[in-house]
Protein backbone atom coordinates (compact mmCIF):
# COMPACT_ATOMS: atom_id res chain seq x y z
CA UNK A 1 0.00 0.00 0.00
CA UNK A 2 1.43 3.36 -0.78
CA UNK A 3 0.48 6.36 1.37
CA UNK A 4 0.30 9.57 0.49
CA UNK A 5 0.94 13.11 1.61
CA UNK A 6 -1.62 16.00 0.27
CA UNK A 7 -0.22 19.44 0.66
CA UNK A 8 -2.44 22.14 -0.27
CA UNK A 9 -3.12 25.95 0.78
CA UNK A 10 -6.13 26.81 -0.51
CA UNK A 11 -9.79 25.50 -1.52
CA UNK A 12 -8.61 22.34 -2.17
CA UNK A 13 -10.59 21.09 -4.80
CA UNK A 14 -7.69 18.92 -6.83
CA UNK A 15 -7.11 17.58 -3.48
CA UNK A 16 -11.06 16.42 -3.22
CA UNK A 17 -11.04 14.65 -6.50
CA UNK A 18 -8.02 12.90 -5.06
CA UNK A 19 -9.27 12.07 -2.36
CA UNK A 20 -12.46 10.75 -3.82
CA UNK A 21 -10.65 8.87 -6.54
CA UNK A 22 -8.24 7.14 -3.97
CA UNK A 23 -11.73 6.28 -1.31
CA UNK A 24 -10.88 1.93 -0.87
CA UNK A 25 -8.35 2.24 -3.84
CA UNK A 26 -6.52 -1.25 -3.45
CA UNK A 27 -2.77 0.05 -3.33
CA UNK A 28 -3.19 4.08 -2.58
CA UNK A 29 -4.25 5.48 0.63
CA UNK A 30 -4.40 9.53 0.99
CA UNK A 31 -3.23 9.40 5.01
CA UNK A 32 -1.99 12.89 5.34
CA UNK A 33 -3.38 16.53 4.41
CA UNK A 34 -0.76 19.22 4.92
CA UNK A 35 -1.21 22.87 4.91
CA UNK A 36 0.53 26.20 5.92
CA UNK A 37 -2.67 28.01 6.69
CA UNK A 38 -5.05 26.83 9.48
CA UNK A 39 -8.07 28.48 7.79
CA UNK A 40 -7.22 26.90 4.62
CA UNK A 41 -10.56 24.61 3.21
CA UNK A 42 -8.86 22.11 2.24
CA UNK A 43 -8.30 20.88 6.16
CA UNK A 44 -12.29 21.08 6.47
CA UNK A 45 -12.65 18.53 3.71
CA UNK A 46 -9.80 16.12 4.96
CA UNK A 47 -11.51 16.16 8.60
CA UNK A 48 -15.04 15.56 6.45
CA UNK A 49 -13.21 12.49 5.56
CA UNK A 50 -11.48 11.06 8.42
CA UNK A 51 -7.77 12.24 7.22
CA UNK A 52 -5.64 13.23 9.48
CA UNK A 53 -4.81 17.06 8.67
CA UNK A 54 -1.25 18.92 9.67
CA UNK A 55 -0.85 22.21 10.18
CA UNK A 56 2.66 23.46 9.27
CA UNK A 57 4.79 26.90 10.20
CA UNK A 58 6.86 28.23 8.01
CA UNK A 59 9.97 28.45 10.14
CA UNK A 60 9.83 25.28 11.15
CA UNK A 61 8.78 23.59 7.90
CA UNK A 62 12.57 25.31 6.62
CA UNK A 63 14.41 24.80 9.62
CA UNK A 64 13.40 21.55 11.26
CA UNK A 65 12.78 18.05 10.04
CA UNK A 66 10.34 17.82 12.01
CA UNK A 67 7.55 16.59 9.52
CA UNK A 68 9.93 13.39 8.82
CA UNK A 69 8.23 11.90 12.35
CA UNK A 70 4.51 12.78 11.32
CA UNK A 71 5.60 11.01 7.70
CA UNK A 72 6.81 8.46 9.80
CA UNK A 73 3.55 8.31 11.88
CA UNK A 74 1.42 8.14 8.85
CA UNK A 75 4.09 5.71 6.31
CA UNK A 76 4.18 8.37 4.34
CA UNK A 77 5.96 7.31 0.63
CA UNK A 78 4.33 9.67 -1.85
CA UNK A 79 3.97 13.53 -1.18
CA UNK A 80 1.65 15.30 -3.81
CA UNK A 81 1.39 18.60 -4.02
CA UNK A 82 -2.37 20.46 -5.13
CA UNK A 83 -2.16 24.08 -4.93
CA UNK A 84 0.41 24.36 -2.43
CA UNK A 85 2.47 27.60 -2.28
CA UNK A 86 5.73 27.11 -0.29
CA UNK A 87 8.81 26.00 -2.01
CA UNK A 88 9.93 22.39 -0.90
CA UNK A 89 12.94 22.49 1.51
CA UNK A 90 15.91 20.33 0.22
CA UNK A 91 16.01 17.71 2.76
CA UNK A 92 12.36 16.74 1.13
CA UNK A 93 13.33 17.04 -2.27
CA UNK A 94 16.44 15.09 -1.61
CA UNK A 95 14.64 12.66 0.69
CA UNK A 96 11.78 12.21 -1.43
CA UNK A 97 13.93 12.15 -4.81
CA UNK A 98 10.84 11.76 -7.60
CA UNK A 99 8.47 11.13 -4.97
CA UNK A 100 6.86 14.45 -5.13
CA UNK A 101 4.65 15.61 -7.82
CA UNK A 102 3.11 19.49 -7.96
CA UNK A 103 0.02 20.00 -10.51
CA UNK A 104 0.99 23.70 -12.31
CA UNK A 105 -2.15 25.84 -13.94
CA UNK A 106 0.04 26.33 -17.08
CA UNK A 107 1.93 24.61 -19.87
CA UNK A 108 5.42 24.75 -18.44
CA UNK A 109 8.23 25.61 -19.01
CA UNK A 110 6.26 28.87 -19.67
CA UNK A 111 4.77 30.98 -16.70
CA UNK A 112 6.35 29.03 -14.15
CA UNK A 113 8.53 30.16 -11.07
CA UNK A 114 8.25 32.06 -7.95
CA UNK A 115 4.71 34.66 -7.87
CA UNK A 116 3.76 32.16 -10.80
CA UNK A 117 0.75 30.68 -8.54
CA UNK A 118 -3.40 30.92 -9.35
CA UNK A 119 -4.80 33.54 -10.98
CA UNK A 120 -1.27 35.41 -11.37
CA UNK A 121 -0.73 32.73 -14.53
CA UNK A 122 -4.02 33.13 -15.91
CA UNK A 123 -3.69 36.78 -15.93
CA UNK A 124 0.10 36.56 -17.32
CA UNK A 125 -1.38 34.13 -19.73
CA UNK A 126 -4.21 36.38 -21.12
CA UNK A 127 -1.72 39.37 -21.15
CA UNK A 128 0.59 37.74 -23.66
CA UNK A 129 -3.03 37.05 -26.16
CA UNK A 130 -1.96 33.10 -26.15
CA UNK A 131 -4.29 30.63 -27.89
CA UNK A 132 -4.11 27.81 -25.49
CA UNK A 133 -3.39 27.16 -21.86
CA UNK A 134 -3.59 23.98 -20.25
CA UNK A 135 -2.12 22.13 -17.37
CA UNK A 136 1.36 20.07 -15.98
CA UNK A 137 1.84 17.50 -13.79
CA UNK A 138 6.01 17.61 -12.97
CA UNK A 139 8.27 15.76 -10.52
CA UNK A 140 9.13 18.51 -7.55
CA UNK A 141 13.13 19.62 -7.28
CA UNK A 142 14.79 22.26 -5.12
CA UNK A 143 13.52 25.31 -7.48
CA UNK A 144 9.69 26.16 -8.44
CA UNK A 145 8.31 24.47 -11.40
CA UNK A 146 11.27 22.74 -12.97
CA UNK A 147 11.41 19.18 -12.45
CA UNK A 148 10.61 16.44 -14.89
CA UNK A 149 7.12 17.48 -16.97
CA UNK A 150 5.22 14.01 -16.81
CA UNK A 151 2.38 14.85 -17.94
CA UNK A 152 0.72 18.08 -20.02
CA UNK A 153 -2.67 18.54 -21.70
CA UNK A 154 -3.69 21.76 -23.60
CA UNK A 155 -7.16 23.60 -24.03
CA UNK A 156 -7.84 26.61 -26.20
CA UNK A 157 -8.21 30.05 -25.51
CA UNK A 158 -10.97 32.08 -27.54
CA UNK A 159 -10.49 35.89 -27.82
CA UNK A 160 -13.48 36.82 -25.40
CA UNK A 161 -12.16 34.59 -22.40
CA UNK A 162 -11.38 36.42 -19.02
CA UNK A 163 -8.49 34.89 -16.90
CA UNK A 164 -11.53 33.53 -14.72
CA UNK A 165 -12.26 31.54 -17.67
CA UNK A 166 -9.03 30.52 -18.62
CA UNK A 167 -8.89 29.12 -14.96
CA UNK A 168 -12.04 27.46 -15.07
CA UNK A 169 -10.67 25.44 -18.01
CA UNK A 170 -7.70 24.55 -16.59
CA UNK A 171 -9.08 23.50 -13.04
CA UNK A 172 -10.78 21.40 -15.13
CA UNK A 173 -8.76 19.85 -16.93
CA UNK A 174 -6.30 19.19 -13.73
CA UNK A 175 -9.78 17.61 -12.20
CA UNK A 176 -9.83 15.06 -15.17
CA UNK A 177 -6.48 14.29 -14.96
CA UNK A 178 -4.24 14.26 -11.83
CA UNK A 179 -5.79 11.49 -9.84
CA UNK A 180 -5.34 9.49 -12.83
CA UNK A 181 -1.41 10.10 -13.25
CA UNK A 182 -0.73 9.69 -9.29
CA UNK A 183 -2.37 6.00 -9.94
CA UNK A 184 -0.71 5.27 -12.74
CA UNK A 185 2.81 5.98 -11.59
CA UNK A 186 2.15 4.43 -8.41
CA UNK A 187 0.23 1.21 -9.24
CA UNK A 188 3.27 0.91 -11.45
CA UNK A 189 4.79 0.16 -8.23
CA UNK A 190 2.63 -1.88 -6.55
C1 LIG B 1 -4.69 24.83 -9.12
O1 LIG B 1 -5.12 25.43 -10.31
C2 LIG B 1 -3.20 24.52 -9.19
O2 LIG B 1 -2.77 24.20 -10.47
C3 LIG B 1 -2.62 25.85 -8.77
O3 LIG B 1 -3.44 26.27 -7.70
C4 LIG B 1 -4.78 25.83 -7.94
C5 LIG B 1 -5.28 25.17 -6.67
O4 LIG B 1 -6.64 24.94 -6.77
N1 LIG B 1 -1.25 25.68 -8.33
C6 LIG B 1 -0.32 26.61 -8.54
O5 LIG B 1 -0.56 27.68 -9.08
C7 LIG B 1 1.08 26.22 -8.07
N2 LIG B 1 2.05 27.05 -8.68
P1 LIG B 1 -7.36 23.98 -5.73
O6 LIG B 1 -6.96 24.45 -4.34
O7 LIG B 1 -8.84 24.22 -5.96
O8 LIG B 1 -6.96 22.57 -6.02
Amino acid sequence: MHHIAIFASGTGSNAKKIVEHFKDHKYVKVSLVVSNKEKAPVLEMARSNNIPTLIIDRDRFYNSEDILKDFSIYKVDFIVLAGFLLLIPGYLTQKFHNRIVNIHPALLPKYGGKGMYGMNVHKAVKAANEKESGMTIHYVNEKYDEGEILFQKSCKIMPEDSPERIAQKVLQLEHQHYSKVIEKILTKEA
